[in-house]
C-alpha cells in the first residue's frame, strides 16, 4: 500500500478500532472467538478481541493462519494482526544464549544466527521478534545477563546491529521472505538494577547513561531496527514506560527513531505500583503522552483510552500518530497484501532444524566456548590414549537452551553424552550423573520445583560417580546452573554452584585429581573453589541444540576453543558490579597490600575479577610484538595506525582475538582506565604470523566532557593491544 492509502485507512477507522491497534493480546487471551478466562476477568470483550492489533506468543503457520483469517474476516476494516514473539537465540534450532554469542566476538556469526532464527520463525508465521536486547550488564546477580552480549558498550553495539541485520534482512526490507521486524529492548538502562535484582530501580547519571548505556541501543536503531520496547524499570525515578523525555526527546529526537514503541509486559499498568499513577486512567495518559504506542498484555489502553479521549484528557491525535506507526509497520511487512507473510507448513517442515541450521548452531556453540584454564595442556583429551569419566548433572541433560527458548524442543538437544558417543564411538568413556542440577528439595526457582529429596538418592549417585572417577585417567565434570536459575525474574544473591555440585566436585578430586570442569550456566559464577583444584575449566554457557556435538569436538581437539569472555567472571559476589572499563580513582591500588591502607581496594579480596573481560585460552600459544605506531601524533580529521605482529608459537592451529583498548590520560572529566575500541579475530597455523593493524581516529576518543558536549580533548592517550582487557602492552600518542 502507498502511505497515502494507509493514511486514508486511518481516517476511516473508528476510535475503538484505533485503540484496538494499540493493544497487544497475550496468546492465552486468544481462543478462537471466545473470551476465555483471563480475558473475561480483565473485562475484555469479543469486540475488543476483534479489533486488537497484535498478538504475543502464538506460533505455528497453521494456527496463525487460522487466527489471522478469522480476524481479518471480522475486523471492520479487515486489518491483519501482527504476530510477535521472543525469538532470542533461535526458534526451533536453538543457538547459544546471547551472552555466549557475545563471547564469539563475531558479529557476522551473530547476524547469521539471527537470520536463521528469522527464517524459521517467519515460516512459523511470525512477523516480529522481541530481540535484540542491547542492555549493558555489569552485575552477574541479575538473571537477564544471559540475554545481553555482555559488559562492553562497543561490543554490544556491534552485536545488536548485527542481529538487527540478521533478522530484518538486506536493506531492512523485512517484507522479504524469511525476514522479521526486530524489536530492540529494553529502553533504557534495564541492565543496571540496584543490587542485581530484576525489575529494581535504576539510577544512572546523565553521563553514564549517555556514554555507557545508550550507544548500543543507538547502533541497533541506526541499523534500522523497526520497534523499540520500553523497560520495566525506573530510570532516575521515572519509569521508562512513562518517561517522556527518554522516549520523545532521546529516542525519537536525538536517536531519530521513527518506528513503533511497545511497552514491556504489563508495564503500562505497572505505573500504578511504581507509584506514579493513581489508577489505570492516569497510567494510560502517562504512557501515551510519553510515546508508548502499544500496550503489551495489559488492558489499560483498551479499557481507558476511549473515555480519556472523550473527556479530552488525551489528544486523539496522539492515538492517530501511534496507529499510523503500527499500520506503517504492517505495511512494511507486506501484511495488507499477504496477511500470512511467510507462514507455511511446508516451509516449517523443510526449514525447522534442517541440517544447515544445525550446522550453524554447532559452529556458533564451538566458537562461544571459553577455555578459562588449561594446566599442562590438560585439554584436548587424547583420543584412544586415555579413558575419560564424564560425570555431572549436565552430562546426559537436554536442558541446555536458556530460558527464552520456548519454541525449541528439548528432545532435539544433543547432550554431552550423545555428542561424545556419536562423534567418538571408539573412545574409552563412562558416564554418570553424580548429583542433580539443583540441591534437592530447594524451591528457589519460583516456578519449578527441584526434585524432592526422596526422588533422588544423592548418596548412591555420588558413590557411583566416585567409583567411576577412580577407574578413569581423566574426569570431565559437567557442572553449572539449572537453566531456570538465569533469565527473567531469576536474580541470585549467591552466585556459587549448588552445594550438591560442589560436594561432587570435591569428592571426585579426592579420588582423581585429573579433573576438567565444563560449566553450563547463564551468568558468570563465583568459581573460586573449582578454580583452585580443577586442571582445566571450559565455559560452555547454555549452548543450544548442538551443544553436545560442539563440546565433544572441542574436548577431543577436532576444534579449538576461541571464545573470549564478554563479561568478567567476578572473584566473588562481593565484587559485583565489576567490569574492566571502570573509572580511574584518586587512589588506585597498585597491587601491594603492604604499602598503604588508604587506597581503593578490599581488605579481603582482590580488586580484579577472577577472569577478566576479553579473556580466553586456546590449544596453542600466541606471541605479540611491541606496538608500532605509524605516528605518535593524531590530528583531528586524520587517522594513525597501531599495529602488532602476532605469531602462533604453539603446535596447533588456533584463532586469536586481538583486542585494542584506548585510554585518555587526562581529560575534563574522569575517564575509564581503558575502553575496547577495536578487535580482530585471526586464524594462524603453527609458526605463522601476521601483522594486525588498527586505525585510530579522533571520533574514537570522544566522550561527554565537563559541559556534556560529545567531543575529544587534545592531550595524551594510551593504546593497549593484546589478548584480553588486562594487557600491559602499551604505546602512547597525542591528539592535537
Ligand atoms: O520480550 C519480553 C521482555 O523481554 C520481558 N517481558 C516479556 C516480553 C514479551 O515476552
Amino acid at each position: 500500500m502507498q502511505q497515502q492509502e494507509i493514511k486514508a485507512l486511518l481516517s476511516d477507522m473508528s476510535l475503538e478500532e484505533k485503540i484496538g491497534e494499540l493493544f497487544q493480546l497475550p496468546s492465552y487471551f486468544f481462543n478462537g472467538d471466545m473470551v476465555t478466562g483471563p480475558a473475561g476477568e480483565l473485562g475484555i470483550t469479543p469486540d475488543d478481541l476483534r479489533v486488537s492489533g497484535s498478538c504475543l506468543s502464538v506460533v505455528g503457520a497453521e494456527r496463525i493462519h487460522e487466527i489471522q483469517q478469522k480476524h481479518i474476516e471480522k475486523h471492520p476494516h479487515h486489518i491483519p494482526m501482527l504476530f510477535m514473539a521472543d525469538i532470542i537465540n533461535g526458534y526451533r534450532t536453538i543457538f547459544p544464549i546471547p551472552l555466549a554469542q557475545g563471547c564469539t566476538f563475531d558479529p557476522g556469526l551473530a547476524e547469521k544466527c539471527a537470520s536463521i532464527a528469522a527464517r524459521e520463525a517467519a515460516a512459523a508465521g511470525l512477523h516480529v521478534t522481541f530481540s535484540p536486547m542491547a542492555d549493558l550488564v555489569r552485575d552477574a546477580r541479575w538473571g537477564r545477563v544471559m540475554e545481553s552480549t555482555g559488559e562492553d558498550t562497543y561490543l554490544n553495539g556491534l552485536m545488536a546491529a548485527a542481529m538487527v541485520r540478521g533478522y530484518q534482512g538486506e536493506n531492512n526490507d523485512f517484507s522479504k521472505k524469511g525476514a522479521l521486524a526486530a524489536c530492540l529492548k529494553h529502553f533504557a538502562g534495564y541492565g543496571a538494577p540496584d543490587g542485581g535484582r530484576d525489575y529494581n530501580t535504576v539510577e544512572l547519571s546523565e553521563r553514564t547513561l549517555a556514554e555507557d548505556y545508550l550507544p548500543a541501543y543507538k547502533k541497533a536503531i541506526d541499523a534500522g531496527c523497526a520497534l523499540v520496547m520500553t523497560s520495566f524499570n525506573t530510570l532516575n525515578r521515572i519509569p521508562s514506560t512513562a518517561n517522556r523525555r527518554l522516549l520523545r526527546e532521546v529516542l525519537r529526537g536525538e536517536m531519530q527513531f521513527d518506528g513503533v514503541v511497545i511497552s514491556d509486559w504489563c508495564a503500562v499498568s505497572e505505573l500504578i505500583p511504581h507509584g506514579i499513577a493513581a489508577d489505570e486512567k492516569e497510567a494510560a495518559v502517562l504512557a501515551l503522552n510519553a510515546g508508548v504506542d502499544i500496550d503489551m498484555a495489559s488492558p489499560v489502553y483498551l479499557k481507558n483510552l476511549k473515555e480519556l479521549a472523550e473527556q479530552k484528557r488525551i489528544d486523539e491525535k496522539q492515538i492517530d500518530e501511534s496507529v499510523l506507526r503500527i499500520l506503517t509497520l504492517k505495511n512494511k511487512l507486506g501484511l495488507f497484501e499477504n496477511p500470512y507473510k511467510d507462514g507455511s507448513e511446508a516451509d516449517e517442515k523443510e526449514l525447522l532444524l534442517c541440517a544447515s541450521h544445525r550446522e550453524a548452531a554447532r559452529d556458533c556453540a564451538e566458537k562461544s566456548f571459553v577455555l578459562l584454564k588449561n594446566e599442562d595442556s590438560f585439554l584436548p583429551l587424547k583420543k584412544g590414549k586415555e579413558s575419560v569419566a564424564f560425570i555431572g548433572p549436565f552430562t546426559d541433560n537436554q536442558l541446555l537452551y536458556g530460558s527464552w527458548s520456548f519454541f525449541g524442543d528439548e528432545q532435539d538437544c544433543v547432550t554431552v553424552k550423545a555428542g561424545v558417543t556419536q562423534n567418538y564411538p571408539d573412545a574409552d568413556v563412562f558416564f554418570a550423573q553424580g548429583c542433580p542440577t539443583a540441591d534437592p528439595g530447594t524451591n528457589v526457582l519460583g516456578f519449578q520445583k527441584t526434585p524432592p529429596k526422596e526422588e533422588f538418592d544423592l548418596q548412591e549417585a555420588l558413590d557411583t560417580a566416585v567409583e567411576l572417577a577412580k577407574k578413569a585417567d581423566k574426569v570431565v565434570l559437567t557442572l553449572g546452573e539449572h537453566r531456570d536459575y538465569s533469565g527473567e525474574g531469576a536474580s541470585r544473591a549467591d552466585i556459587t554452584l549448588p552445594s550438591c555440585q560442589l560436594e561432587l566436585f570435591h569428592k571426585i578430586c579426592e579420588v582423581n585429581p585429573n579433573v576438567c570442569v565444563v560449566l553450563f550456566n547463564g551468568r558468570p559464577l563465583d568459581i573460586r573453589e573449582i578454580n583452585q583444584k580443577a586442571k582445566a575449566i571450559l565455559e560452555a554457557w547454555l549452548p543450544g541444540t548442538e551443544g553436545g556435538n560442539a563440546l565433544a569436538g572441542i574436548l577431543y581437539g577436532d576444534a579449538s576453543p576461541s571464545g573470549r569472555l564478554s563479561m568478567s567472571f567476578p572473584y566473588c559476589v562481593g565484587q559485583v558490579p565489576v567490569h574492566y572499563n571502570h573509572m580511574s580513582t584518586g587512589r588506585p591500588f597498585a597491587g601491594d597490600y603492604r604499602t598503604t591502607r588508604y587506597n581503593s581496594k578490599y581488605l579481603d579480596i582482590p580488586n580484579e575479577p577472577l577472569y577478566p573481560f576479553g579473556y580466553g585460552l586456546t590449544y596453542t600459544a600466541f606471541e605479540y610484538s611491541d606496538i608500532s605506531l605509524d605516528s605518535d601524533i593524531l590530528h583531528k580529521g586524520d587517522s594513525i595506525c597501531a599495529s602488532v605482529r602476532v605469531t602462533n608459537t604453539g603446535e596447533r592451529p588456533g584463532t586469536e582475538t586481538v583486542q585494542m583498548y584506548l585510554h585518555d590520560v587526562s581529560a575534563s572529566v574522569t575517564r575509564p582506565v581503558r575502553e575496547l575500541k577495536g578487535f580482530c579475530k585471526v586464524f594462524l597455523e603453527p609458526g605463522e604470523s601476521r601483522v594486525i593493524a588498527f586505525p585510530i581516529t579522533e571520533d574514537m576518543l570522544r566522550f561527554y566532557n565537563i559541559t556534556m558536549d560529545y567531543v575529544s580533548e587534545p592531550g595524551q592517550f594510551e593504546v593497549f593491544i593484546g589478548s584480553d582487557s588486562t594487557t600491559s602492552r602499551k604505546a602512547v600518542f597525542s591528539l592535537c
